[in-house]
């Protein structure tokens, strides 16, 4: 099965800065993929380095995680380097951003059932560097049906338009990964467009496009898989920084510093 967008799927997501697909991949290969993905979180693939952690809490080993991500699976699972899940995504990604970025399996973020906190208001880029104006192609795939009530994303239309907004570290601690968009910007979070989806669908946006999540309150796990391809542009004229960055005392970056440290 080979996916690609249409001409209105393309102008769409040039217009509104997200798009919503049926079908990006078989049953077939969710199903395995999906065999891969509970494999490396039962395993805390990456904790140790860094690569697993609570985007949600605070992060203590021995808490469970309210919203446990890992980072790169791939390292942990290369099977999921050869799906045709990957295969379709970056025929998308090209058709969207051009030939030079590769799409990759960026990471995992699972909601544990009846216990997964939401993924706050935020835009990509807030995580990145501040001085890049990057494009990017962000596909969000469930790896069962995507609701309302377990948490399928929410996108505000047209925020694809808008430079980084303010954010800050969710609940504003720093000890926390995640960032939300900061209370003085919620203006901006106004006709938000929820995506359910059925298996084997997907989202795409980019990485100035406001989206949410909500927590899941059904009493299956919400398992989804975050595919990117990612291309530097321009560097900004003038030099800025995101404070909310700089303020960062979490865990997995302090377990990322020690782990170079040994290596150096
Ligand atoms: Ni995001």
């Amino acid at each position: 099965m080979n996916a690609a967008l249409t001409q209105e799927q393309i102008d769409f997501f040039e217009e509104n800065g997200y798009l919503r697909i049926e079908r990006i991949t078989t049953d077939e290969d969710i199903a395995e993929i999906k065999e891969s993905y509970d494999r490396i979180f039962a395993e805390r693939a990456g904790r140790e380095d860094g690569n697993q952690f609570d985007l949600a809490g605070v992060d203590e080993d021995n808490e469970e995680a309210s919203l446990p991500q890992i980072l790169e699976p791939a390292r942990y699972a290369p099977e999921l380097n050869d799906s045709l899940l990957l295969q379709n995504a970056d025929r998308i990604c090209k058709q969207l951003i051009g030939e030079e970025p590769n799409c990759v399996v960026a990471h995992a973020i699972l909601k544990p059932a009846r216990h997964g906190s939401e993924t706050p208001w935020h835009q990509d880029a807030a995580y990145w560097d501040p001085n890049i104006i990057a494009r990017s192609i962000s596909i969000w795939v469930p790896l069962q049906a995507a609701t309302e009530e377990n948490g399928c994303m929410l996108f505000v239309p047209g925020s694809h338009l808008l430079d980084v907004l303010p954010h800050r570290s969710i609940g504003d601690d720093p000890r926390i990964h995640g960032l939300e968009l900061d209370p003085s910007a919620m203006e901006h979070v106004r006709g938000a467009v929820a995506c359910p989806l059925p298996p084997g669908g997907c989202t795409l946006h980019g990485g100035y496009t406001l989206h949410y999540a909500g927590p899941n309150r059904t009493d299956e796990p919400r398992r989804a898989l975050i595919l990117a391809a990612f291309v530097d542009g321009p560097r900004r004229a003038k030099p800025i920084s995101f404070p909310w960055q700089e303020e960062k005392r979490t865990k997995s970056a302090e377990k990322r510093r020690a782990a170079q440290s040994q290596r150096a």
